[in-house]
């Protein structure tokens, strides 16, 4: 698959794609995505079937332009219930800091397959997966409708496994990215953007997007030198004014120092990039449930916390860029990128 056609099929001006960021994105940050000349992509991750659907309608009511919807793909995960009564019972203190002593955790379910029955008859014509592939059927299902697919590798191996899944792009996600590794086989492994593209490009026959501390001109076009096709941008547009991330959110992405972020499974169980804040050195030691059970138990005081105007309790998801991010309107934000 040739370079013109990626562009061609993401339809922008720009060889940019913003992020899709789960819990960030909303449908007016997706739309002036679009219509500042990058493709919108809609984090579809945490949402419902009937959420996802609403979503996408109400970006649609905003721009004619295409887009994306992201999709987490779901896992089987088993967890002994006295280990998950324990993963409870080590964010106590952290709950007592917020005056929670106590609250509910209703245990979420993908509704993955219904999201792909959305993203056919909603007529969207990009989708996208992290946390892994879709299955034999959801691929033929979704290529029947004429739909472009990008996986998200962060590895060698992973790149190949898109491929032979029958994605039709990929997502190179380097070790520098913030947010939650896409990783789906093997051990995680942090692999630098550059080392990373370098080994995927090489390997695969069809087109790499670079992801992972893009932050400005520069970063940009090295990664398209490097035989990228596009760029994936995910906190260098965190603090715009589109974006939906909570006001604190976006002053601690503004103040950020460079070297504040690391790798934490903390909040969610899966390995994510964020700020550094008292919660992740407060669980450091703690008992943590996989994925997506953590993500359950955490909420209600991740819910709190943003209530509460308390930061050093808030996942603080951002790149290793940070630093680099700007405030002001999209469009501004992507001209500095291109
Ligand atoms: C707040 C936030 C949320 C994210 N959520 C998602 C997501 O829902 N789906 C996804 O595929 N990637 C997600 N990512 C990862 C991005 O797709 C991308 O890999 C990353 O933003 C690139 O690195 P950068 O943040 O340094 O630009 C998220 C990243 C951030 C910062």
């Amino acid at each position: 698959m040739s370079k013109l056609k990626l562009m061609a099929m993401l339809g922008t001006e720009h060889p940019i794609i913003q992020a899709p960021m789960a819990g960030v994105t909303t449908p007016e940050f997706v739309a002036a995505s679009a219509e500042a000349g990058i493709l919108g992509s809609v984090g579809a991750g945490y949402l419902s079937a009937h959420e996802t659907r609403q979503f996408i309608r109400q970006v649609r009511e905003r721009t004619e332009k295409l887009i994306a919807v992201n999709l987490f793909v779901p896992e089987q995960v088993e967890v002994d219930p006295l280990y998950l009564r324990q993963a409870y019972e080590a964010l106590q203190p952290i709950g007592k800091q917020l005056c929670l002593p106590f609250w509910e955790v209703p245990l979420s379910e993908s509704e993955f397959d219904r999201q792909v029955q959305v993203v056919v008859e909603e007529s969207v014509k990009i989708c996208s997966f992290t946390f892994g592939l879709p299955d034999e059927k959801t691929v033929r299902l979704l290529k029947e409708n004429d739909i472009y697919l990008i996986g998200t590798a962060t590895t060698v191996e992973e790149a190949k496994l898109a491929e032979q899944a029958g994605m039709d792009a990929i997502v190179a996600q380097g070790s520098e990215a913030g947010g939650h590794r896409g990783s789906f086989s093997g051990e995680l492994t942090l692999i630098s953007l550059d080392e990373l593209l370098r080994g995927i490009i090489t390997t695969v026959q069809i087109p790499v997007i670079a992801a992972g501390g893009i932050a400005n001109k520069e970063m940009t076009k090295n990664a398209l030198s490097a035989g990228a096709q596009a760029v994936q941008i995910g906190t260098a547009l965190l603090a715009s004014d589109e974006s939906g991330a909570h006001p604190l959110y976006k002053k601690a992405v503004l103040d950020a120092d460079e070297g504040c972020t690391v790798l934490t499974k903390a909040f969610s169980g899966k390995t994510a990039r964020g700020i550094r804040n008292r919660f992740i050195n407060e669980m450091k030691e703690a008992n943590i449930a996989p994925y997506p059970y953590q993500n359950d138990l955490t909420k209600g005081l991740r819910k709190a916390a943003a209530k509460q105007g308390k930061n050093e309790f808030m996942s603080l998801w951002a790149g290793e860029s940070v630093h680099l991010s700007t405030s002001g309107n999209l469009k501004a934000i992507i001209e500095r990128l291109i």
